[in-house]
């Protein structure tokens, strides 16, 4: 099956400066995967690879899927070096028709932070896990964390709105909008018709302090991560307003008195199912 790969919007420096917590924050889900030495990992939207080269450092072999040229040139780029550790530029939501991922050939597969946006098509939904199922060996195992029903909710409200007072029409803004944050009896539905078999899930609700506003904080949050919905607009001018929005309605409500700092309402999604 063919089509268009998304717009690379990512870029390695906008990620590490207003998202550099989503690796770090990656512990718990990490420690769900267990690696193990002679575990054989296939990382579903591995991003700019720095957490798929840490898993790397405790099992036999990652390979990492991400559809951004720009991050997995990061990747090659900062750990090309390591054995055994491989990238590949696809779009997961066809992930079943991607000949690089090789029938029962691994142990695991992993996904953080990726997976919201990779099943955002309810068309493909189901075919990422059927093709995730078949990349496993019999017994091998899924895990994942991704945002979950709730997920920055009140950033995503203001993109919405911010785009609609710059003349984008609703339908079209929310069309654009580039997640999908289920629940977790959604998720067990759909893991469920695949035939995976759910071992623990949970949905956490995480506040996630923003980098500081130097780095990127909210506007550069705002940008790298609403960049598809920003784009429902036309013209450059029209995209900064939105911007300039979203940082002025959301100022106070996600500033924490206490210690100055901007939370955004994380929710987490986290899943361990196995291959029967
Ligand atoms: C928030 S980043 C997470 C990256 C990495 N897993 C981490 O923990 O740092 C989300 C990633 O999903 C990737 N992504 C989004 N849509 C995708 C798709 N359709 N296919 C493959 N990767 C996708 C993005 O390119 C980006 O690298």
């Amino acid at each position: 099956m063919t089509s268009q790969p998304p717009k690379d919007h990512w870029t390695h420096e906008a990620y590490s400066a207003s998202a550099s917590f989503v690796p770090e924050l990656a512990s718990k889900v990490v420690g769900w995967l267990d690696p193990h030495p002679e575990d054989t990992i296939l990382d579903l939207g591995c991003g700019d690879g720095l957490l798929t080269a840490k898993i790397k450092g405790r099992c036999a072999s990652v390979t990492g899927f991400d559809s951004s040229s720009n991050l997995l040139e990061a990747a090659r780029r900062n750990y090309g070096s390591i054995p055994n550790l491989s990238w590949y530029v696809q779009d997961c939501r066809y992930l079943e028709h991607c000949r690089d991922v090789r029938d029962g050939a691994y142990s695991k597969v992993f996904s953080n932070a990726a997976l919201h946006w990779i099943l955002r098509d309810a068309s493909t939904r189901v075919s990422v896990f059927r093709a995730a199922f078949r990349a496993l060996k019999p017994g091998g195992e899924l895990v994942f964390e991704m945002g979950g029903a709730g997920n920055v909710a009140e950033v995503h409200a203001a993109l919405l709105a911010a785009v609609v007072h710059q003349g984008a029409g609703i339908d079209a803004a929310r069309e654009a909008s580039p997640w999908f944050f289920p629940s977790e009896e959604l998720m067990k539905r759909i893991l469920g018709k695949v035939g995976f078999m759910v071992e623990k899930s949970e949905l956490e609700y995480r506040p996630t302090r923003l980098t500081t506003e130097k780095e990127g904080g909210i506007e550069g949050w705002a940008r790298l991560m609403g960049a598809q919905i920003l784009d429902t607009l036309p013209s450059p001018e029209q995209r900064e307003a939105a911007v300039r929005e979203v940082c002025d309605v959301l100022k106070t409500i996600l500033t924490h008195e206490e210690d100055g700092n901007m939370w955004l309402g994380y929710v987490r999604l986290r899943f361990h199912a196995r291959k029967p």
